[in-house]
C-alpha cells in the first residue's frame, strides 16, 4: 500500500494547476447512459473514482475511451473520454461494484429513464456517517416509478415511462438533484424541482445534458424546471473546475506561507472558502489566469465557520479549514451541519499536535505554536488530505498511510505540491 512522506516547514511557491472537478465528472459520465450517442468529456481528472466508474459503466455496456493528447497539452492536462452507451446490456448495478463508491448509485436514475428499469444495489456505509438514499428514491416515485427494496438492492421500474412531476425536497441534497435532472429529462412532461442543490456541479450536469438536448432551466438556483424529451442525443463538454482541490491548495499556502498561482481556478466557485481564508490572513487575488493565494509574515488568524450547502462553506473543505486552525493565534470554531461524524480527522491531527475538542457537530480548536510530524492514517478523501496539509507545517517527518483515499480524489498531489517546493513523495508498496 502507498504512503506518503513529508518534512515539514517548507513554504509553498509557485503555480499548481487545477484538475476538472471529480464531483462534476462522476455524474457528467453517468449522464452517457441517457443516450445512445457519443457524449464527449473533456478535462476529466486522472483519478481512481473515474477509473472505477468506467469499470462501472462498462458492467452496463458503456464503451468508454480515453482521447490521445493533443499538442501542447501537459502531463496536467485534463484527459477526454469518449462514452458511448448505444446499447445497455445490463441494467443491474450490483454490490460489488457499488460498494466501492457512493455515487455510483447514481446509475439508477438514467438506467430507469431510459431502459424503463434498474436494479442497484444500496451503497452501504461509509466513513462519514450514515448517507441514506431516502430522498433519491422519493424523486424517482415522484416521477412515476415502482420502488422496491429487496435483498439490499433498490429494484425500480417505470414500465411506461416516467412521467413529470414536482418534487420538494426537504433538505438540500446534491445527489437527489443530479438525480432529479436526469431521471426528469427524458421523462414525459414538465417536472418542478424545490430547494434543489445549488453547486456548481448541478449546473455544470444541466449544462451537459441541455447541450444532449436537454430542457433544464434555473439549474444553480433552488427552483429548476425541466420540460422531458423524448430522446437525448451526443454532446461534447469540458468539465468544470475543481472548487475542492482549489480551495484544498489555497489552505495548503496559507499553512505553509508563500505564494501560489491556481491555474484554472475559478474564485465565482468558491467564494465562502476564499472569504474565510481572507479572514485568517490569507492574501487572495483573482487574476485571468486563475487565484493567487499568498500569505507572507502575518500569522494565522482564528475564525467561526459552520458548513452549509452552497454557496456556504462546503463540508468537503471542513476537514482542510481545520488543519489550518491548528496553528491559528487563537480559538476556532467549526461546526458540521451536513454530515454528522465527519470528524474522523480530529484524532489524525491530533496526533501531530493538535488541540481539538469536539461537542456534538461543533470543533473547537485551540492554535497551537507548532506542530510535530507522526505517522497518520488516511481515513476518508477529504480528511486524508488534511493530514498532509498538517504535515506540510509540521517539525520533522509525517508518513501518510492509506493513501488510496487521496488518489481517489486528487490527481498527483505529491507532484503538484513538490513542484512549489513541498517536500513530499510517494512510497509506492
Ligand atoms: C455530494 C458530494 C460530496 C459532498 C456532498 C455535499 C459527490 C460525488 N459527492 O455527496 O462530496 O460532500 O455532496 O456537498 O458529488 N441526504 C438524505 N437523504 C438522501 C440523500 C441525502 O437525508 O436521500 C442527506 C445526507 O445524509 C446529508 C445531506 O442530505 O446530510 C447532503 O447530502 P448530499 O448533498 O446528497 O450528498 P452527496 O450527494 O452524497
Amino acid at each position: 500500500m502507498d504512503r506518503i512522506r513529508i518534512t515539514g516547514g517548507r513554504p509553498l511557491n509557485g503555480s499548481i494547476p487545477i484538475s476538472g472537478a471529480k464531483n462534476a465528472a462522476l455524474p457528467l459520465m453517468i449522464a452517457s447512459l441517457l443516450t445512445d450517442q457519443m457524449l464527449i468529456l473533456e478535462n476529466v481528472p486522472r483519478l481512481a473514482d473515474v477509473a472505477q466508474l468506467q469499470r462501472i459503466l462498462n458492467n452496463h455496456g458503456v464503451d468508454v475511451m480515453i482521447g490521445g493528447k493533443k499538442e501542447g497539452e501537459t502531463d496536467f492536462t485534463g484527459q477526454t473520454l469518449l462514452l458511448s452507451a448505444a446499447r445497455i446490456v445490463d441494467t443491474t448495478a450490483p454490490y460489488e461494484l457499488v460498494s466501492k463508491m457512493r455515487a455510483s448509485f447514481w446509475v439508477v436514475a438514467p438506467l430507469l429513464a431510459r431502459m424503463g428499469e434498474a436494479k442497484v444495489s444500496l451503497p452501504g456505509g461509509c466513513a462519514i456517517g450514515t448517507r441514506p438514499v431516502d430522498l433519491l428514491l422519493m424523486v424517482l416515485e415522484r416521477l412515476g416509478a415502482e420502488v422496491e427494496i429487496d435483498a439490499g438492492y433498490v429494484i425500480t421500474r417505470a414500465k411506461n415511462g416516467l412521467k413529470g412531476g414536482e418534487i420538494v425536497f426537504p433538505k438540500v441534497t446534491v445527489g437527489g438533484t443530479h438525480t432529479a435532472l436526469m431521471a426528469a429529462s427524458l421523462a414525459s412532461g414538465t417536472t418542478t424541482i424545490e430547494n434543489a442543490a445549488c453547486e456548481p456541479e448541478i449546473a455544470d450536469l444541466a449544462a451537459c445534458i441541455n447541450k444532449m438536448g436537454g430542457r433544464i432551466t434555473g439549474a444553480g438556483t433552488p427552483n429548476i424546471t425541466i420540460e422531458g424529451v423524448s430522446k437525448l442525443g451526443g454532446a461534447r463538454h469540458a468539465v468544470v473546475a475543481d472548487r475542492i482541490e482549489t480551495g484544498t491548495y489555497a489552505m495548503a499556502v496559507a499553512m505553509t506561507g508563500g505564494d501560489v498561482l491556481l491555474q484554472n481556478a475559478a474564485p465565482e466557485l468558491l467564494q465562502s472558502a476564499l472569504d474565510v481564508l481572507v479572514q485568517a490572513g490569507a492574501v487572495i487575488t483573482p487574476t485571468n489566469q486563475g487565484i493567487r493565494v499568498q500569505r507572507n509574515g502575518a500569522g494565522i488568524l482564528p475564525v467561526e465557520v459552520s458548513t452549509a450547502p452552497f454557496p456556504g462553506f462546503p463540508t468537503d473543505l471542513q476537514a482542510q479549514l481545520m488543519a489550518l486552525m491548528t496553528r491559528a493565534k487563537g480559538r476556532s470554531h467549526i461546526t458540521e451541519t451536513i454530515f454528522e461524524n465527519r470528524f474522523m480527522h480530529v484524532q489524525e491531527l491530533a496526533r501531530l499536535g493538535a488541540r481539538i475538542t469536539l461537542d456534538g457537530d461543533t470543533a473547537t480548536i485551540d492554535g497551537v505554536p507548532k506542530l510535530k510530524g507522526a505517522p497518520v492514517m488516511a481515513t476518508d478523501l477529504r480528511a486524508s488530505v488534511s493530514l498532509v496539509i498538517g504535515a506540510l507545517a509540521a517539525e520533522g517527518e509525517t508518513m501518510v498511510n492509506r493513501v488510496y483515499h487521496l488518489d481517489r480524489g486528487f490527481e498527483r498531489l505529491e507532484d503538484k505540491l513538490s513542484a512549489c517546493g513541498a517536500s513530499i513523495e510517494r512510497l509506492t508498496g
